[in-house]
């Protein structure tokens, strides 16, 4: 099951290096955060929730909601990025109330690997590496037990052009306008993914949008710039933007949150 991220184009620099760094950026922070915030307004508090996450890549979302007493199991073709989720847990596993496994696979054989009837399945920043986000899409609604929550988050194809801007990267902007594929600032190819597609699947699968947040709509264009003494101003600025119109649709992201209904 190839695509853009398992078909790196810069074999010997491996991703998981790459995303760790950018992980730890302010913007790489702030989406992280956002994400988290908007998970915890939607995740039943009652119980533990049972987790999938596909493509939980080096695990910043399962130790997050493991610290929150859920239990997480990441769900990823990389080894690497495994290897770095794996060795980052035991740091935190005495202090979280719930727990993180890992599995190696894709998830379009996630029933298969972790069979289905999940509380909750996260799909974060991996349908944009796909030529064709939909069978995956399609197979993460068949993981859910019903009155189960997916929470999708992916680049918007109509927002593409916004950070290329932004940084004065005129060909690129250019570009962007005209192409949903673009060479991303990990050095693979992306996609932009067209929110509308997502929810006509979700509507096919009987998933009901709870909300839709837009991620990154102040900072996308920061670069490598760290997170200073203001970052929680600068995470509320951005969770304030990121729920209302017109300002989530150039977000960098789309963040979907919806319901399986009973
Ligand atoms: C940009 S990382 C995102 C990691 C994490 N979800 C996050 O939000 O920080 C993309 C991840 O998607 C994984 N991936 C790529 N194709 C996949 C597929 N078909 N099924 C599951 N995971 C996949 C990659 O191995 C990688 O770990």
């Amino acid at each position: 099951m190839m695509n853009s991220w398992t078909t790196p184009d810069r074999p010997g620099e491996p991703l998981a290096d790459r995303y760790a760094h950018r992980s730890s950026t302010l913007r790489g922070a702030v989406r992280h955060r956002l994400v988290d915030r908007a998970l915890a307004e939607h995740l039943p508090t009652a119980r533990p929730q049972q987790v999938l996450d596909v493509g939980g890549g080096t695990g910043v979302q399962a130790r997050m909601l493991a610290g929150r007493g859920h239990h997480v199991t990441v769900l990823d073709p990389d080894e690497a990025m495994l290897a770095r989720a794996r060795t980052s847990w035991p740091a935190h596993a005495h202090d979280a109330p719930g727990s993180v496994t890992f599995c190696r696979g894709f998830g379009e054989q996630a029933p298969q690997l972790v069979g289905t009837g999940w509380d909750v399945v996260l799909c974060h920043g991996v349908l944009m590496y796909l030529e064709d986000p939909a069978p995956l899409l399609r197979v993460l609604a068949q993981c859910l037990r019903p009155g189960g929550i997916i929470s999708v988050l992916a680049y918007q194809a109509d927002a593409l052009a916004i950070r290329r801007g932004l940084t004065r990267d005129w060909g690129g902007a250019l570009q962007a306008l005209h192409s949903p594929v673009e060479d991303n600032s990990i050095g693979t190819v992306s996609r932009g993914v067209d929110r509308a597609m997502v929810l006509r699947i979700f509507a096919e699968h009987h998933l009901d949008l709870l909300q839709w947040y837009g991620v990154r709509v102040f900072t996308d264009h920061l670069e490598d710039e760290c997170a200073g003494d203001d970052f929680d101003q600068v995470v509320q600025a951005e969770w304030e933007v990121g729920r209302i119109d017109p300002y989530r649709g150039i977000a960098r992201h789309f963040h979907l949150i919806a319901c399986l209904r009973s």
